[in-house]
């Protein structure tokens, strides 16, 4: 699959809670080849410090030739990445890795963690364009209202059923998203795409294996090129198949094919 290193001018910029930010990227051919699931590697700075580029899932393709990404502003290239302007451009590499596969099943389920959510709004609504009938659930995890309202309330506007939890009790269940889980009751018929923190991702791996629920993960690991060339991305495959790298054959895997502690 082709990826392009292209100079992306900002052509908006979205405050969505505290530290959560919106950069909306004029990117045309990583936005014509972009399939859900895939991500970016962006230079947070012209200069070289910090001199990697950081990984960002694709969060949503807008007006065909604009690539969004969602971001929470934690360390220091995502804070310089807040600080950005619209009209500025930054040097972005994409679109890089394999994607969500379509679902196996007529309902949907996506569980997203915090900024996990992010690549879940560009699988959705390639779900929804499709046109294939199924119904697709959105069971949503954060801190706090804070951190999870905009993104809930955009969600539900694609038109999506949205569950929230919160780990305060300020919006939705107050509790782990994973608890939201029981909700699909006890029949195997949904196919569940996850994406968040690791130990969420696990734990949905682990109820959906048990049911026999196929289910796809999107793992974060710690990147330097993003291009297959450093390893620097590589996690253990299920026992005694070696490594995955999470940029290369991921960011997506079946939970099955992941050496779960
Ligand atoms: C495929 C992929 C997709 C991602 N998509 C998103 C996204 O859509 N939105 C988003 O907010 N973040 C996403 N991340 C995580 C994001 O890349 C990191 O938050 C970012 O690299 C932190 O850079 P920094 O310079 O601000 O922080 P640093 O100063 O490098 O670190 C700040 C903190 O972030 C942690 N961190 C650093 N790099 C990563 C990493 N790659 N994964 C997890 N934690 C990390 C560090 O342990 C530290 O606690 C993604 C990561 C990957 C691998
Ligand atoms: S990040 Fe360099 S090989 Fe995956």
């Amino acid at each position: 699959m082709a990826a392009y290193q292209k100079t992306a001018t900002v052509s908006r910029r979205e405050t969505l809670g505290e530290d959560i930010f919106r950069l909306t990227l004029q990117a045309p051919e990583i936005a014509r080849h972009a399939q859900p699931g895939q991500f970016v590697m962006v230079k947070t700075v012209a200069g070289s410090d910090p001199l990697l580029r950081r990984p960002f899932s694709i969060h949503q393709i807008t007006d065909d030739d604009q690539v969004q990404i969602l971001f929470k502003a934690l360390g220091k290239g995502t804070r310089l990445l807040a600080g950005v302007a619209v009209g500025q451009s930054l040097d972005v590499v994409g679109p890089l890795g394999r994607g969500f596969s379509p679902p196996a099943t007529s309902h949907v389920c996506l569980v997203g963690g915090g900024m996990g959510i992010a690549p879940l709004f560009f699988w959705a609504s390639h779900l929804l364009r499709s046109g294939r009938p199924m119904e697709i659930l959105a069971l949503l995890g954060a801190r706090t209202r804070e951190e999870l309202a905009s993104l809930a309330s955009d969600m539900a506007q694609l038109g999506l059923s949205v569950r929230s939890a919160t780990d305060d009790g300020s919006l939705g269940h107050h509790g782990l998203v994973v608890d939201l889980l029981a909700d699909l009751g006890p029949e195997p018929g949904w196919s569940v795409y996850a994406c968040g923190p690791y130990p969420m991702m696990h734990a949905v791996a682990r109820q959906c294996m048990a049911s026999g629920r196929p289910c796809q993960v999107s793992l974060e690991t710690m990147m330097a090129c993003g291009l297959a060339a450093c390893l620097g991305c590589a996690v253990p495959s299920k026992a005694g198949a070696g490594y995955l790298h999470v940029c290369k054959e991921g960011p997506v895997f079946a939970a099955e094919d992941v050496a779960w502690p």
